[in-house]
This record gives structure tokens, sequence and C-alpha cells, in this order.
């Protein structure tokens, strides 16, 4: 009996190490324990026919096998769960080199026009927003742009169904903002315009613009030429001389266009100024009475200023960018930069 019980242990510690899956481990239970055929089944059937002082020390010894296969297969089963996680680990090589990341930096318009946002937000103005389509009322009409203009006419004007079209400028927002909120508002707008405008170095069918908004009691055209010069320092970082000059916009009276002293020779004359030491920037003025009648704000009581501006034609000034078609071309090398 001593034997058996030796040759069994043997054999079962030898398949055991062997079990590569529960199929196997089903198997070699059944094949140790089973209820009719298991080898243990059988030797302890057998210790039947040993006489009393040999059946009591085999007995010990068979039920010590028991244990022992017992263990044996719970071990093998623990070892059999935990396989497929050990199999998912990637294997560490701490030597090889990191993968490069490639996060890619905003679009530059975008960093551009964040940066413009951030000036804006600093001198307490909020951000306001209007839809892309629009109306002929908030496009045209209630900016005092007579049926007549030339900026409604169809070579200039992206016109959809139903009188809708696509907003020529953010100017818009202006009225949107003033019908949703009363005085005083210091607000600025920025989003995508769109013009029948032929592409080129200088022109985008699609642009963006950045609209500014200021309406209180005892606003003049100080406070314009302050907000706007203090604008043109902060985003291009240096001593700029703001200049106004007389100009025409249906919705503002008295209307300018704003340029700045030459940032490439300080108003020397060059190349990039056309030899007149300015750059020009936007378009100007005080809020038109017609347009504050339109928003049912009394003009006697209040005054204000708008001010336009292309977020590409500042982006292309601050970055020396010669080409506007740059920015829509998704060329990655010119993407990729970071142009803080
Ligand atoms: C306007 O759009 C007025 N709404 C601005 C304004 C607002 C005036 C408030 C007064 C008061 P203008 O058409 O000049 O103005 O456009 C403003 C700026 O948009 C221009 O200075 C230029 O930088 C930019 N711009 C105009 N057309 C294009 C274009 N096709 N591609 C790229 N930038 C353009």
């Amino acid at each position: 009996m001593q034997a058996r019980v030796r040759t069994i242990r043997e054999q079962f510690d030898r398949e055991v190490a062997g079990i590569g899956d529960t199929a196997a481990l089903a198997a070699a239970r059944v094949r140790f324990l089973g209820r009719k055929e298991g080898l243990l089944t059988l030797l302890l059937r057998d210790l039947r026919d040993l006489s009393g002082a040999e059946r009591a020390a085999a007995g010990r010894e068979v039920n010590a096998l028991k244990d022992h296969v017992e263990f044996g297969l719970a071990a093998a089963a623990e070892r059999l769960a935990q396989a497929p996680a050990a199999a998912t680990l990637t294997p560490l090589e701490a030597s090889l080199p990191g993968r490069l990341v490639h996060p890619g930096p905003l679009h530059p318009l975008s960093q551009v026009r964040d940066d413009i946002e951030e000036i804006f937000l600093e001198m307490g103005f909020t951000l306001e927003h209007g839809p892309e389509v629009e109306t002929d009322r908030y496009n045209f009409a209630a900016l005092n742009i007579g049926e007549h203009h030339p900026a409604r006419d169809s070579q200039d004007t992206f016109y959809l169904e139903n009188g809708l079209l696509l907003r020529t400028h953010t100017s818009p927002v202006q009225v949107r903002a003033m019908e949703r909120r009363r005085p005083p508002i210091a607000m600025v707008a920025i989003g995508k315009v769109f013009r029948r405008d032929a592409f080129d170095a200088t022109h985008s069918p699609v642009f963006h613009q950045v609209e500014g908004l200021v309406v209180d009691e005892g606003i003049t055209f100080a406070h314009l030429k302050g907000t706007l010069e203090h604008f043109c320092r902060r985003v291009f970082e240096r001593e700029v001389t703001l200049r106004l000059r007389p100009s025409f916009f249906p919705f503002v009276e008295p209307g300018a266009e704003y340029d700045i002293s030459c940032i490439f020779c300080s108003g020397a004359g060059c190349s990039r100024c056309k030899g007149s030491g300015w750059i020009e920037l936007g378009g100007t003025g005080m809020v038109h009475p017609a347009v504050f009648e339109q928003v049912g704000y009394d003009p006697a009581r209040v005054s204000g200023f708008a001010f336009g501006l292309g977020i590409e034609r500042i982006a292309m000034l601050k970055h020396g960018i010669d080409d506007i078609r740059l920015f829509y071309e998704n060329d990655l090398r010119f993407l990729g930069q970071s142009f803080a």
C-alpha cells in the first residue's frame, strides 16, 4: 500500500506541474479524485481489505495524499486564474528611448484669438457670441446699412435661402448684445465672417473679426482712442502710436479707420508700410444714433464707440506671415508652430 501511495503522489506531482488550461485541470481532478475510478478513490476502497492496524496506518497515508492532491489542484486553479493578466503585461525595456508624443499646438489663429480675448477680458470687457447665419436685419438694416448700400450686393454677400445670409462682419453681434442687455456695456465678439472676396495673399472668403462695443453715459472719442491704443500696445507687445483717419461706416458717426505706427520700422518708413510709417488695422467710430434707436436706447442719454479688426491681419503682422492662405491650407509644417 505504501508503494502505491508513493507512486500516485509522484504521478500527481508530475501531472499537476504540466496543467496549462482548465480542461487539463478538470481531467486531473477526475483522474485522481473521481468518485468511481479516481486513483485515490480506488486506494480508499482497497483499504477495506486490510487488517485493523494496517488499515489505520495506510488510512493516514491515503488521507495525507488526498490533502496533497486537493491542495495541488487548488494551487493549479489559482495559477490559471492569474495567467491571463500576466499575459497582457508588456515587458518593460528600461533602456528603450520613450515614444515621441506630438500634442499639436493650437491653430495659429486660435492662439492669436486667445491673446486678443485675454487682453479685452483684462480690461473688463465681456465676450458675446452671435450666429454665423444671420438675417438682413442684424447684418445690415439695424446697423443703418441702407437698402441700396453696396455692401448688400450679392457680389459681396453669400445669400442663403429664406432671406438668410452668412454674416459679412461681426457688427451684428453689437445689435444682438444691445437688444439683450442694458448699458453699461463693454463687450467683444470674435468669430468667423464670410465675404465673396477673392482668395489671394491678403484676402480670404472666410476670415475672422473682432468686434468691440462700449456703451454708457458719457462715453467719448477719447475713450475710443485710449482703448484702441492700449489694445494695440498689448497685442503687439511694443510702444505704438495710434492714428485715426476720418472714414465712413453707416453704423458709426463720426467714423474712422485706425492705423498704428509701423511695427517693423517704428514709423521711419519701410517696404512693409510702403514707406508711409503707418499700418492700417481696422474701422471704428462712435455708435450712430440710428443704431441706438433700433435697439431702444435713448441716444440723448447714452453714447458709445465700436471698432472692428481682422484677426488674420493681426496674426500676419505679429508673426511676420506674408500670405493669408497659409492659415487655411493645413500644411503641418506651418500649423505645427507655436506662436507663443
Ligand atoms: C468692417 O467689417 C466693420 N464692421 C468694422 C467696424 C466695426 C467699423 C465697428 C466701425 C465700427 P471692414 O470691412 O473694413 O470693416 O473689415 C474690418 C477688417 O477685416 C479689415 O481691416 C481687414 O483686416 C479685415 N478684412 C476685411 N476683408 C477681409 C478679407 N477678405 N480677408 C481677410 N481679412 C479681411
